[in-house]
Parts: structure tokens; C-alpha cells; sequence
């Protein structure tokens, strides 16, 4: 079975570049990820609180025989955010469209997707944060009266039709909640917020896709490159499957502990699993600025990337690794940061004092 796959934006995927430019998201990428993904909510490793949660409204919702109430999922790429909607659907036994945000140009393109949902139906919104004014409050006045207001006509003769609709659930998945306004956050009866995933848990995800892709591996090749991911099963996926090509250029036929090394030093992967927009980013705030503090958007410019790649891809996961601290003022290194570029912070920088500690 295929299944389809969310329609984003391509430059949001930007945990590609933990192999890029080598290889990007492309269409055999989807294909592989769409393979790889767990059919259902008993398959998911990791984010053992959210899948509680989850599995708690949809069991109540299916006691009801009625559908759940919406559902936001939100954290960084590549955690599952998208795997978890389908599951949602499957759980449910209940057909899913699938759309995002900024596939929904105008409110029409929005109302034409939900006069034709059928009764308990999943709404599969992608980047929801992307969506325009007009459509999020068609959206979310949709998801509270199951109602939508055809506008027939232009201008000062045009009249509002209202059309009713069948229940249905809508699963909104976003990278930044924060940007959701208010209203739009409130029509959700459940948030699920995924968390970076621990080696444990990501050894078990790449354990299961190697047996998926019928991939030899041992232990070693599988806890290294579940240690180098980043704490993303998207990235976990993708490493297994170069160093799966490095041992298969090698001539060799299993992914163990000498092919992670090779293939992941090949991919710039280092032993932290900080990959090149990571380091690059490190290196910016301590070698040019100092430590900081420095504005998101100067830092940005300083690693020629847009400033929301860089907080949405990057600086989640270095402030959650204690490389990088928020302040007031802009980002600034923190004293793991110093010591993983092998530099010592001049005495006056923010995290001068950790650097010194041995970490
Ligand atoms: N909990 C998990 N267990 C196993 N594989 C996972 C898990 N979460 C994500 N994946 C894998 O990681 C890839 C990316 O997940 P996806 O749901 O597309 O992330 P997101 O939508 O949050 O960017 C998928 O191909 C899926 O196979
Ligand atoms: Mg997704």
C-alpha cells in the first residue's frame, strides 16, 4: 500500500541537510520515509506521554462512536508529527485528507476542501502555522459549529451562504505553535507536543527500519548511528540507509560499528550528531560574535540561512543540548559550545564560566 504523503513546502524539510547536498528530500526519500513509518499507535517507539495521551482520546472518541476532538501536534521535524496523524486516521479506521498550510492559498481553496470531508473524516493540516488570515478563521470556525460560510458573489452584493458539515477531526501539525494565534490554538481539545527522542528509543527505530529495508546491521553500526541522529527518527532513517550505501560500496554487506564511522564522518556527521548547519551556527556565535548575544536574524545571515531554518532546525536542538541559551538579548554559546569547537571563550562571553567546567 502507498500512502500519500504531506504536501510542505520542500524548503521546511530542512533536516535534509544532515546529508545534503549529496541527497535531498526527493521523491525516493518520500517513498522510504512513507515505508518506514509505524502503521499504528502499539508500533510507535518513543514519546511514550503523547502516545498515552493520544491513545486516551482516540479510545474515548471510538467508546463514543463519535469523533475526537482536534488534535495539534507540535515540535521539531522529522519526530513523527505526520506518522502520527496518519495514525490517528488508522486508529480511527477513518479516511484522512491530507493538505498544508501553504497549499491553502485562499479561504475558497480551505472551503472547498471541507464542504467535501465526509462524516468523521481526519483534516490533516500541515504547517498550519502557514495558513492565511482568512483561511485559519474559516478553519477554526469550521472545527468549533462544523460550519463553513460560502461567499457567493463580489463585492458590496456578495452574500454569505452558510453550509453545515458532517463532524469531522482536524489534525493540525506544526513546527511552531507559538505562531498559532489564540483562537485559532483554542479549537484544539488536545496539544501533543514531541520531544527529541532518546538513544534508546531511536536504537529501536533503526533496529526495525533495517529489518524493514532488509538491511543487515549490528548492534554497534546501530546504536553509533542512533547516537548521531539528533534525536530524529527522520535522520536516524536516513543515516542508517548511507551508511547501508557505504557498506554496500565497501563491499561489505552489513551496517556495523566501522561503516557508522566511515559513512557518518563522510556525511559530516560528527560524534555529537551535530551536522553542518549546527556547527555552523556554533562557530558564527563564537568566533564572530564573540558568544553573543546576537539578534536570530544577524546569526542567520552569518550562516547564509533563513532566519526560521535556523530556529526551527537548528536551535531547538542545541539549546535543548545545552550548546546554545535564549537570552533577552539574542542567542548566545553556551559553555558546551566553546568546548565542542575546541576554543576558549574569552572571559567576558556568556557561558565562560561553564566552558571551564570539563564536559
Ligand atoms: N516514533 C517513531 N518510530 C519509528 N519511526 C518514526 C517515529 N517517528 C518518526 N518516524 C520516522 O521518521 C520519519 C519522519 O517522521 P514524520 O512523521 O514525517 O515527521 P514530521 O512530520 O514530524 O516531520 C518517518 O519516515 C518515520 O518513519
Ligand atoms: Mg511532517
Amino acid at each position: 500500500m502507498t500512502e500519500p504523503e504531506a504536501t510542505t513546502d520542500g524548503s521546511y524539510d530542512a533536516t535534509a541537510r544532515v546529508v545534503d547536498p549529496v541527497v535531498g528530500a526527493d521523491d525516493d526519500e518520500q517513498r522510504v520515509e512513507a515505508a518506514l513509518r509505524p502503521r499504528r499507535l502499539a508500533d510507535v517507539a518513543g514519546q511514550d506521554r503523547v502516545c498515552d495521551q493520544l491513545g486516551l482520546v482516540l479510545e474515548a472518541a471510538r467508546r463514543r462512536g463519535s469523533p475526537p476532538d482536534h488534535v495539534l501536534l507540535s515540535g521539531p521535524p522529522g519526530l513523527g508529527k505526520t506518522t502520527l496523524a496518519m495514525i490517528v486516521a488508522a486508529e480511527l479506521e477513518a479516511p484522512i485528507r491530507i493538505t498544508s498550510g501553504p497549499a491553502i492559498q485562499h479561504a475558497g481553496d480551505l472551503a472547498s476542501i471541507l464542504s467535501s470531508l465526509t462524516e468523521g473524516e481526519v483534516l490533516f493540516l500541515d504547517e498550519i502555522h502557514r495558513m492565511s488570515r482568512p483561511a485559519e478563521e474559516m478553519l477554526y470556525l469550521a472545527m468549533e459549529d462544523f460550519r463553513v460560510d460560502v461567499i457567493v458573489g463580489k463585492g458590496p452584493g456578495a452574500t454569505a451562504i452558510p453550509l453545515e458539515l458532517p463532524p469531522f477531526t482536524v489534525v493540525g501539525a506544526t513546527t511552531r505553535a507559538g505562531l498559532l494565534p489564540a483562537p485559532l490554538r483554542d479549537r484544539f481539545g488536545f496539544t501533543g507536543y514531541l520531544d527529541y527522542y532518546d538513544v534508546n528509543d531511536l536504537v529501536s527505530i533503526v533496529r526495525r527500519s533495517a529489518s524493514l529495508l532488509g538491511v543487515s546491521a549490528h548492534e554497534d553500526g546501530i546504536s553509533e548511528i542512533a547516537r548521531r541522529s539528533r534525536g530524529t527518527p527522520r535522520i536516524a532513517n536516513r543515516l542508517l540507509r548511507r551508511v547501508r550505501d557505504w557498506a554496500q560500496v565497501h563491499g561489505r554487506d552489513v551496517v556495523d560499528y566501522e561503516a557508522a564511522m566511515a559513512a557518518l564522518e563522510l556525511f559530516d556527521v560528527d560524534p555529537r550528531g551535530l551536522d553542518r548547519l549546527d556547527r555552523a551556527v556554533l562557530e558564527a556565535l563564537c568566533r564572530r560574535f564573540g558568544g553573543g548575544p546576537v539578534g536570530l536574524t544577524t546569526l542567520a545571515v552569518a550562516v547564509g540561512e533563513e532566519p526560521d531554518t535556523v530556529e526551527t532546525v537548528a536551535e531547538p536542538y542545541l539549546v535543548r543540548e545545552g550548546y546554545m541559551l535564549r537570552t533577552p538579548r539574542g542567542r548566545a554559546a553556551a559553555g558546551l559550545a566553546w568546548a565542542h569547537l575546541g576554543l576558549t571563550p574569552p572571559p567576558t562571553a556568556w557561558g565562560a564560566a561553564e566552558a571551564t567546567l570539563d564536559l
